[in-house]
């Protein structure tokens, strides 16, 4: 029988246990660090007002942070017939510490130690995405800049169309992480918020002191309502995975260019041979596996949210049991988009790029609006410019001129590589990691 912290000696039917229990002994590790945080924030605060005494504190400091080290280093366990990282961390204490071990647990519930959980969780897999995302950002601007001068065509329809630049290409996607990080800063707000003292989701009868906690965790501030420091659960998780899937979505889109500008059809890139995948069969294959797994990988982040909605769309206020189930469609989600990020980045960074693509004449159609509009810069009106080349074209006679003259902001010949930059930095800066990292520090060190 597992060990309960909710044992009042009623036998509870074993399959029943094992149901309930689910997966949470494999999703708690991932919280085990941020558990032990949790619960030394909260006995510096019980002993500042007065229900635990200095020595208390001392003895179960010493030994929290002896846990913190062995849950940081992956060396805790959940035992069998334990039931979760909370019961499992109680139960260590007692064992070393005795009955002052099972006094950490007055004035919360695991409903809110499971909630800073949580949020502690989830504000450190942020900070570690959002690094790996600013890799990423770094190499495509800096091939952007390598291969400003590379033209490509561009599609509409998937026909080709216009003058487009590997420049372009590359800047487009890290233009793109720039609102991305801007949705994950907006998650990261939601989740920068401190629930503890909020116990079951109706607060406690002891004076809490939720500011000390709040400080002690290096939150912005605390979610004041107890009540909707409860409702916090489900809806910090739905805005990160929403914030992951923006992410997402701009890594499957360049994923699938990827694919398609390997094609022999397109040709316009070419992955280093280590970086492809063969056939069983066909010995000319290199195939860009990666990109492919990288698409597939994040249309199904994409989802991760719309399960978020359904597991909590129509659960009234107040904490349910169905909330344990979010943690394994939520957690693993942060190392699999980590993935990505961290081979497209290698990718990218080492892709060969075709320089000539613009050479072959089946591209040659893709100067015409060039053409319309030098004739308009001559006087001659648009209509009739665009009706001209038209015939042209029609008529197997046109010739394009290449030498390009985009200078507006964003084009071609004008990228604003700078700008972007700087946009990203700014949002960046934003996030004020070093707040957090040092409150933490503080937290855990030993004396
Ligand atoms: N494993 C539970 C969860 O993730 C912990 C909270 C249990 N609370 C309760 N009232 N049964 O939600």
């Amino acid at each position: 029988m597992a060990q309960k912290l909710w044992d009042k000696g009623i036998d509870v039917n074993q399959e029943v246990e094992k149901f309930t229990i689910g997966r949470d002994q494999e999703m708690d590790i991932f919280l085990a660090p941020y558990d032990v945080m949790g619960s030394l924030a909260h006995i510096t605060m019980l002993q500042s007002i007065g229900l635990l005494t200095k020595e208390e504190l001392d003895a179960l400091s010493d030994e929290l942070k002896s846990i913190y080290v062995l849950a940081k280093s992956g060396w805790i366990q959940i035992e069998e017939g334990v039931e979760d990282i909370h019961s499992q961390v109680e139960l260590m204490l007692t064992r070393r510490l005795g009955d002052v071990g099972k006094k950490i647990h007055s004035g919360r519930s695991r409903n809110d130690q499971v909630l800073v959980d949580l949020k502690l969780f989830t504000r450190a897999e942020l900070q570690k995405l959002v690094e790996n995302i600013s890799k990423l950002f770094e190499v495509l601007i800096s091939q952007s800049n390598r291969y400003k001068e590379v033209l490509m065509p561009g599609y509409t329809h998937l026909q080709v169309a216009m003058p487009s630049s590997f420049g372009l290409w590359f800047g487009a996607y890290a233009e793109s992480l720039v609102d991305d990080l801007q949705m994950l800063l907006a998650a990261f707000k939601v989740t920068n918020r401190n629930p503890l003292g909020s116990a079951a989701g109706y607060g406690a009868s002891f004076p809490l002191n939720r500011q000390m906690t709040t400080d002690l965790l290096g939150f912005e501030s605390m979610n004041f309502n107890v009540v909707y420091a409860q409702m916090g659960r489900g809806k910090m998780e739905r805005t990160v995975a929403s914030a992951m899937a923006s992410v997402a979505a701009t890594l499957s889109k360049l994923a699938f260019d990827a694919c398609m500008y390997t094609s022999q059809n397109f040709g316009f890139i070419k992955l280093p041979a280590q970086y492809t995948t063969g056939s069983s069969i066909m010995p000319h294959k290199k195939n860009p596996d990666v990109f492919e797994l990288t698409r597939a990988k994040c249309n199904k982040i994409q989802a991760i949210q719309q399960q978020i909605i359904l597991i909590t769309n129509n659960l009234p206020s107040g904490y349910y049991r169905d909330l344990q189930i979010i943690k394994e469609v939520f957690i693993p989600t942060f190392a699999e988009l980590n993935d990505c990020i961290t081979m497209v980045t290698r990718m990218l960074s080492e892709v060969e790029i075709n320089e000539h693509i613009l050479d072959d004449s089946r591209y040659d159609a893709i100067f015409s609006v060039e053409k319309v509009n030098e004739l308009v810069l001559q006087g001659v009106p648009f209509r009739d410019a665009y009706k001209q080349v038209g015939l042209e074209i029609e008529a197997g006679n046109f010739k394009p001129n290449k030498e390009l003259n985009h200078t507006h902001e964003g084009s071609i010949g004008n990228l604003c590589n700078d700008k972007i930059e700087s946009l990203y930095n700014k949002v960046l800066a934003e996030f004020n990691f070093e707040k957090i990292n040092s409150a933490i520090e503080k937290l855990v060190k030993k004396d």
